[in-house]
C-alpha cells in the first residue's frame, strides 16, 4: 500500500479520458428510479463513474450509503449559525452504524477482485465492525481485527464478536495495533483494509457526493469533520478536487478538521508548527521530531471520543493535501466540549457517538472565532451512530456521581450542562403521577 521508493501512501488516479463521466451531477439522480438494482441502491456504487477502479459487476455492496442530510435548527442555534444554515450528514444510518461502510465497500471490492481470502485491520472499533459485517454478509472473506485493550466502545466490540471476526486484542492502543497489523498482514499475506489502503478513500468520497445531492448539487460553504486517522478528510479533499477538475462543481467548499485535545497531532502540526502540503514535499523531519517528542514524554492519545484516540494518523500527508485543496483549517476541542455538543445533537433529534460530535463542537468554536460566518452553509459530518458508545451517553446524563467521575471525571469533564436526568421515584403510583406532573 506504500510507495517502495519514498514510503508514502499510494493514491488512486484515473485516466478520465478512458472512463466516461456524466457531464452533469444531475445524471446520478436517474439511478433513483432503478433502486431494485443493488448497485443503483448503494449510496457508494450509484456514483460508480466517479470511482471506476473495478467493473461494476464486481463491486461489493451491503446496502451502504442510505444516509440523510438533515437541517437542524436547534444545533444551528447552539453553534451560533442563522436558522437553516446548519446541516447534519448522518452516517450512522449505514449498515454497521458508521461512515466506514462507504470505504469498506470499496476496499472490500478491491480485495475480492484480487482474490483475497482474509482481510485485516487495526481499529478503534468502527472499521473493524464494518469489515466484520462485510465478511459476514458476503461470506467472501474472513475478518482478522486488531483492537487495543480497553480502547474500544462496547457497541463496536459487540459487532465484531457477533459478526464472527477473529478478534485480536493487543496490550496497547490504536497506534500500537496499527503498527502490528501492518507487520502481520505483510508476513501472512492478509489483505489490509485500513485507510492506508487507497481504495477505502475512494468509497469515502461518496459521502460528499451525497451531501451535494441532498443540497440539490449546490456546494456548501463548509464541511466540518472529526479527524482521527485522517482518511475521511483526505477523501473529501480528493472528491472535491476531482469534481472541480471534471467541471462538475463551480467551486470547492472549505474544510474544517476537528481533533480532540487528547489526540491532537494534526492540530499541533498544522496550527502549532505551520506544517503544509508544500506541493507534496511534506516536511517529514518535523513530523518525526514531533513523534519523537511525544514518545520521550510518554504521551499517549487519550480522549472520551475513543474513535479518534489516535496520535499517529496514517493519512497525515494526504490530509495536508486536502487542507490545501479546500483552504482548510484545523481546531481541537476538549472532551467537555465534545460531550456538550453531543448532548445538543441528541436533543436536536439525532444521536451520535462522541467523536462525531467533535464536528459540532468545532463548528461552534469556528463561529465564535469569526472564521465561519453565521450566514454560511455548514455541513457537520456525524460519523457514527449514538448506540456505538452508550456508556459515554449514560455517564453524561446520570445522577450517579460515582459513575460520572469514573467515566468522565478522569477526562477532565466537570459539568453535564445539557444532561437529561432520569427522575428517581419510589415504586408507588401516586408518587409516579406526582413526579410526572412536577417534571412535565
Ligand atoms: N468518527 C468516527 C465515528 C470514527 O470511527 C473515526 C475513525 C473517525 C471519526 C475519524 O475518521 O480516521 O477518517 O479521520 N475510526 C477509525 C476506526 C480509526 O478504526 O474505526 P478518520
Amino acid at each position: 500500500m506504500a510507495c517502495p521508493r519514498c514510503g508514502g501512501l499510494l493514491d488512486v488516479m484515473y485516466r478520465w479520458d478512458r472512463h466516461p463521466v456524466p457531464s452533469s451531477l444531475r445524471a446520478f439522480e436517474a439511478k433513483w428510479s432503478a433502486r431494485h438494482d443493488p448497485h443503483s441502491f448503494s449510496g457508494v456504487w450509484r456514483f460508480h463513474e466517479l470511482l471506476p477502479f473495478a467493473p461494476l459487476e464486481k463491486c461489493v455492496t451491503a446496502g451502504e450509503g442510505q444516509t440523510l442530510l438533515l437541517p437542524s435548527g436547534s444545533v444551528a442555534a447552539y453553534v451560533g449559525l442563522r436558522p437553516g444554515r446548519l446541516f447534519l450528514q448522518y452516517e450512522g444510518m449505514n449498515p454497521s452504524g458508521s461512515f466506514k461502510d462507504n470505504g469498506m465497500s470499496a476496499a472490500f471490492t478491491h480485495a475480492h477482485v484480487v482474490g483475497a481470502k482474509r482481510a485485516a485491520c487495526a481499529s478503534t472499533g468502527n472499521t473493524s465492525a464494518s469489515l466484520a459485517l462485510y465478511c459476514s454478509v458476503t461470506g467472501l472473506m474472513k475478518a482478522v481485527i486488531f483492537v487495543g485493550s480497553g480502547k474500544i466502545a462496547y457497541g463496536k466490540l459487540s459487532q465484531a464478536l457477533d459478526y464472527g471476526a477473529l478478534t485480536v486484542q493487543i496490550a496497547g492502543d490504536f497506534d500500537d495495533a496499527m503498527a502490528r497489523v501492518k507487520e502481520v498482514a505483510s508476513q501472512l499475506g492478509i489483505y489490509l483494509v485500513n485507510s492506508v489502503n487507497p481504495f477505502r478513500l475512494e468509497g469515502q468520497k461518496t459521502i460528499m457526493f451525497r451531501v451535494l445531492e441532498a443540497l440539490r448539487w449546490e456546494v456548501p460553504d463548509w464541511i466540518v469533520v472529526p479527524g482521527g486517522n485522517l482518511g475521511n478528510s483526505s477523501a473529501f479533499g480528493k472528491a472535491f478536487w476531482e469534481l472541480y477538475q471534471l467541471g462538475l462543481i463551480p467551486r470547492i467548499p472549505r474544510l474544517a478538521i476537528i481533533n480532540a485535545t487528547g489526540a491532537n497531532t494534526l492540530f499541533e502540526l498544522v496550527q502549532g508548527r505551520g506544517m503544509r502540503w508544500n506541493g507534496g514535499q511534506v516536511d517529514r523531519r518535523t513530523v518525526d521530531h514531533f513523534y519523537h517528542e511525544m514518545d520521550s514524554q510518554g504521551r499517549r492519545a487519550s480522549t472520551i471520543a475513543s474513535a479518534i484516540e489516535i496520535n499517529r494518523p496514517v493519512n497525515l500527508a494526504k490530509c495536508l493535501r486536502a487542507l490545501e485543496i479546500c483552504r482548510g483549517v484545523v481546531r481541537e476541542v476538549t472532551d467537555q466540549e465534545i460531550l456538550d455538543a453531543k448532548a445538543q445533537v441528541g436533543a436536536g433529534g439525532l444521536g451520535c457517538e462522541p467523536a462525531s460530535a467533535a464536528s459540532v463542537a468545532g463548528t461552534r468554536k469556528l463561529v465564535s472565532e469569526g472564521v465561519i460566518d453565521k450566514d454560511e452553509r455548514v455541513v457537520c459530518v456525524l460519523t457514527g451512530h449514538q448506540l456505538k458508545d452508550p456508556d459515554a451517553t449514560v455517564a453524561y446524563h446520570t445522577t450517579d456521581q460515582e459513575l460520572f467521575n469514573r467515566v468522565l471525571g478522569k477526562r477532565g469533564v466537570r459539568r453535564a450542562t445539557y444532561a437529561n436526568r432520569a427522575v428517581v421515584v419510589p415504586n408507588d403510583l401516586d408518587e409516579i403521577v406526582k413526579a410526572i406532573h412536577l417534571y412535565s
